[in-house]
């Protein structure tokens, strides 16, 4: 039994909304250097689940371990610190911001040089700035963007904003990044292009709790998935035994 601790744990977790349930003793495991996907249909849960490891929201029950350690009680701004970032499912910006200015500021969380030590200049400050200004410009030409830098965000196409936020979630430098639905909206072409992106990501050690849509998308590149419907998890494992599952089916076709 030397099994790793998955980076994310939800043990039994449940969060409800008045008396209505949302999340309903929801368990799953992400571990670092995957992608797990958490699909279902509308109204599942998988936002609320993504709140709620995120801090946004208390849960109402169970418990979520990040490296093995109880986290449930924890605020959005610690778990950030502690390497949680994820994406937002309405995408969230500084439209007037620069492309740069918004990958930058996901850097600001792990920022040592404080206010006055920028104003005022001194070396290490500019040191800093000057590395963030390098990873921001790996990440744009990772993402390759590295030539709308100086375009204001708002300005740009909705699959162009998508990559801004996974970019600034990234500058994070996060062991678990959550994407609720980055794929949305897109086409295969762009859509198989962020996938080879987040396996390249999963790949240096980050754990990714994807939640998406998008079957054919999530088929790709997950290598487990958990199926989450009206708040109960109904099925999970492999991404092919999964989707012919006839309860899988059964409740898609439902909804
Ligand atoms: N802040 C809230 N207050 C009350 N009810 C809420 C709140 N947030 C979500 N809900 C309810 O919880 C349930 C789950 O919503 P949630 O947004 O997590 O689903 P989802 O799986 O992300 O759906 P979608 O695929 O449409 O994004 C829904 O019934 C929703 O109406
Ligand atoms: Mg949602």
């Amino acid at each position: 039994m030397n099994q790793k601790i998955p980076t994310l744990q939800l043990d039994n977790v449940g969060k409800r909304f008045g008396g209505l349930p949302a999340v309903d003793g929801l368990s799953l495991s992400a571990p670092a250097g995957a992608i797990t996907g958490l699909i279902g249909p509308n109204g599942a849960g998988k936002t609320t689940a993504i709140n709620l490891i995120m801090g946004i929201l208390k849960l109402t029950s169970g418990r979520i371990l990040f490296n093995g350690k109880d986290v449930s009680t924890l605020e959005a701004a610690d778990l950030a610190r502690l390497g949680m970032a994820r994406t937002f499912q309405n995408i969230r910006l500084v439209a007037d911001g620069t492309v740069l200015d918004n990958v930058l500021s996901g850097f600001h969380i792990h920022q040592r040089t404080g206010f006055w030590a920028n104003l005022l200049g001194l070396p290490y400050a500019h040191t800093e700035q000057a590395q963030h200004r390098a990873q921001a410009q790996a990440l744009l030409e990772q993402f390759g963007m590295a030539h709308l830098a100086g375009h204001r965000a708002g300005t740009l196409s909705y699959g162009h904003q998508r990559r801004i936020e996974m970019m600034r979630a990234l500058a994070m430098k996060p062991q678990l990044l959550l994407l609720d639905e980055p794929v949305a909206g897109m086409n295969d072409t762009e859509a198989a292009e962020l996938g080879h992106i987040f396996s390249q990501v999963a790949a240096s050690g980050v754990a990714i709790l994807l939640v998406e849509h998008n079957m054919r998308f999530v088929t790709q590149i997950c290598s487990r998935l958990y199926v989450s419907a009206s708040g109960r998890l109904i099925a999970q494992g492999t991404p092919e035994t999964v989707l012919a599952n006839p309860v899988v089916i059964e409740a898609y076709l439902g909804s």
